[in-house]
């Protein structure tokens, strides 16, 4: 199973809408998804739950205790385990991040965003020195290129990380993600068709990458 984390201690940067997404996109393609809700908030188990019954959407799980992510996943059976990672929440991070082969970091274009996301970049970092194995990369989420500061974060012309590279695919600042979200549903269900394509091109660019692969 590919564990993907969707992640950034920043609050509200947009991580539950990508992974209702994304899990949604993966799950229609015909992948036996599950989206995993670590989030004590519960935002995944709420859009699930406001999901009309006969909705073709990837079953929800709540892992929110940090001590059983580990254990809970090896029950999981899915080929794609996409989780929703909590704010400000230091150990939970840490477990995802030592659980996922591939994590996306999702900032918005702004300083703030990149600031808090360091922490993310940490906990990829010290896995790695010790040996372990995950893909990593910045999401642009709400990317509007209006201001000088919002072009250079979506060009990455900020990232010096080593082996953080960001997506090209980006995804906008678009009222149908949280129209979507209320609704219990994705973008597919939407008629905004550039929101659909957002998301398709985050999952391509995931694919060429050869990042879902088992
Ligand atoms: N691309 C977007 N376009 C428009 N609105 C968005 C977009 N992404 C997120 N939002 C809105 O921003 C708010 C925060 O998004 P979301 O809940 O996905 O963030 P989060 O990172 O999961 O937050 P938290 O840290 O609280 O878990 C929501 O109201 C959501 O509808
Ligand atoms: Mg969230």
């Amino acid at each position: 199973m590919k564990i993907i984390a969707i992640i950034n201690e920043k609050g509200g940067t947009g991580k539950s809408t990508i992974a209702t997404n994304l899990a949604t996109a993966l799950h229609r393609q015909g992948q036996r998804v599950v989206l995993i809700d670590a989030d004590q908030q519960g935002t995944a188990r709420d859009w699930r739950a406001a999901s009309p019954e006969d909705a073709d959407l990837p079953p929800v799980v709540a892992i929110d205790r940090h001590q059983m992510l580990a254990s809970s996943l090896a029950g999981v059976l899915a080929d794609i385990a996409i989780i929703d990672a909590p704010a400000k929440a230091e150990s939970m991070a840490a477990a995802i991040i030592r659980a996922a082969h591939v994590a996306l970091v999702v900032i918005q274009p702004s300083a703030a965003d990149i600031w808090a996301s360091a922490a993310a970049v940490k906990l990829i970092q010290a896995k790695r020195a010790i040996g372990g194995e995950i893909q990593a990369a910045f999401v642009i989420n709400r990317a509007s290129g209006n201001t000088t500061i919002s072009k250079t974060i979506i060009d990455g012309a900020w990232n010096d990380y080593e082996g953080i590279e960001q997506l090209t695919a980006t995804i906008g600042n678009r009222v149908v993600f949280a129209n979507a979200m209320a609704a219990g549903l994705s973008v597919l269900d939407m008629t905004d068709t550039i929101a659909k394509t957002e998301i398709f091109n985050i999952i391509k660019e995931m694919e060429t990458a050869l990042w879902l692969n088992p």
